[in-house]
């Protein structure tokens, strides 16, 4: 179940400069890497079966396929360290334990789409660690791995830092990229066709932290090293993160394909106070919530949870035991996307809004129970109609929290 590939560095003392970093095999992927041609790169990435980890699970293999047949323009990779979805911390671990990890990444995923100019994309309130990958990056520059001709190469990278402004919605890819451009952080409409993002009118490759970090293990041990871990579908480790009411919460790296139950138990030493677990949110707030009696038949990889009606996404778990109240957690989640919402879609900015101050009036005791088919009626206009999916998850939220939990909505009802 647990495995190190990731986070193997992470309790050394110092790993997070350079000097612990070479010592503990950082950058070694750089020898196998420039022995090989970029398509080699690529292709070795898609065939580990590689997904991105910022929540979506996409191939990132075919991803980086689509930056092919660019040839001759600026290319670039965004490095998405956003983290602002609740109950998702496991970015930041990289960033305040490996920095130099990412770095290694950045530069085989670099060489691999053909681009010299890369950006970090991190989350405002993420100051220290900002702070520390920009410490980071000096010394990388320091000692030759970024800049000119990197270790005597003919291969050149540079990397800025950029700091959003506290917005979640500055996560989602094309918001990010509208943010990075100086724009107003509002996610672009998708082409009705697969292309790459675009970055000041440039082909662009947004990954997630995490993804960008399971990289150099690939390209350093080749795909079937990493295949051994994990399912066919899912393969490979997750930083998988426990929170809420537990005894240990914190970040365990694992294979994907482990028992989801197991986890909770073996890596969160049970639930705080001996008290019975009531339900997980299981990756990250806009996940649908689970019983605690669904939970004993699902493996933690993206198959199972979809399965199971709701989704891997960050792998980051909230756990609560059978004190909390449900329609509470609800209030406190619409409460946070109700100010996230960046309102250009009425269904997702009327919606969302409808919902919070519908669930109060219920909360407060004045709500009836065509109130409650209310939220239900405005979750359903709240899917599939939107430019991002973050008016979907909300839906899949407020449903899922309703349907599961229905009795304690009632309860309220006078
Ligand atoms: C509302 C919203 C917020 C998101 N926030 C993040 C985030 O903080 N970090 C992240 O990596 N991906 C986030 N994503 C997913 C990104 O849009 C994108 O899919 C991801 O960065 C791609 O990287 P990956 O393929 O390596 O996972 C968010 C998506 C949505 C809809
Ligand atoms: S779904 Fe919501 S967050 Fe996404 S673009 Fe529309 S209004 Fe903005």
């Amino acid at each position: 179940m647990f495995q190190k590939i990731e986070s193997k560095n992470f309790d050394i003392e110092g790993s997070h400069t350079i000097e612990v970093a070479l010592k503990n095999g950082r950058y070694k992927s750089l020898e196998r890497l420039f022995s090989l041609k970029p398509a080699e790169i690529v292709s070795e990435v898609d065939k580990s079966g590689l997904r991105g980890k910022g929540g979506g699970g996409a191939p990132a293999g075919k991803k980086w396929k689509l930056l092919d047949g660019f040839e001759g323009r600026n290319k670039y990779l965004v490095v998405n360290a956003d983290e602002s979805e609740p109950g998702t911390f496991k970015d930041r671990q990289i960033l305040e334990y490996d920095p130099h990890l990412l770095i290694e990444g950045m530069i085989d995923t670099c060489y691999a789409i053909g681009a010299n100019s890369a950006y970090i994309y991190i989350r405002g309130e993420y100051a220290f660690w900002a702070k520390r990958l920009n410490e980071a990056i000096k010394e990388a520059y320091k000692e030759g791995y970024l800049g000119k001709n990197i270790k005597g190469s003919s291969f050149s990278l540079d990397i800025t830092v950029h700091r959003g402004a506290g917005a979640y919605i500055c996560g989602e890819k094309s918001a990010l990229l509208e943010s990075l451009e100086g724009k107003r952080g509002h996610p672009r409409l998708k082409p009705h066709q697969k292309e790459p993002e675009w970055l000041f009118g440039e082909p662009t490759l947004v990954n997630n932290v995490e993804t960008i970090a399971s990289v150099p293990y690939i390209v350093e041990n080749g795909y079937e090293a990493y295949r051994a871990f994990g399912t066919e579908k899912s393969p490979g480790t997750m930083l998988f993160g426990l929170s809420g009411h537990i005894n240990t919460p914190g970040i365990y790296e694992a294979e994907f394909g482990s028992s989801m139950s197991e986890y909770i138990q073996k890596a969160g030493n049970g639930i705080t106070e001996g008290k019975k677990l009531k339900a997980v949110i299981p990756g990250g707030s806009s996940c649908a919530i689970l019983k605690a009696e669904e939970i004993d038949d699902i493996t933690l990889d993206y198959e199972s949870l979809r399965e199971h009606g709701s989704s891997l996404g960050t792998g980051g778990m909230i756990v609560m035991s059978e004190d909390v109240f449900i329609p509470d957690i609800t209030k406190n989640l619409l409460e946070f996307y109700h100010h996230e919402s960046c309102g250009q879609c009425t269904p997702c900015r009327e919606g969302v809004g409808w919902s919070d101050r519908l669930l109060k009036k219920i909360l407060d005791g004045n709500g009836t129970k065509k109130d409650i088919d209310t939220i239900l009626d405005v979750a359903d206009l709240m899917n599939g109609k939107t430019i991002c999916v973050f008016a979907p998850a909300v839906s899949a939220v407020l449903v899922s929290h309703i349907k599961k939990f229905t009795d304690e909505f009632y309860s309220l009802i006078k």
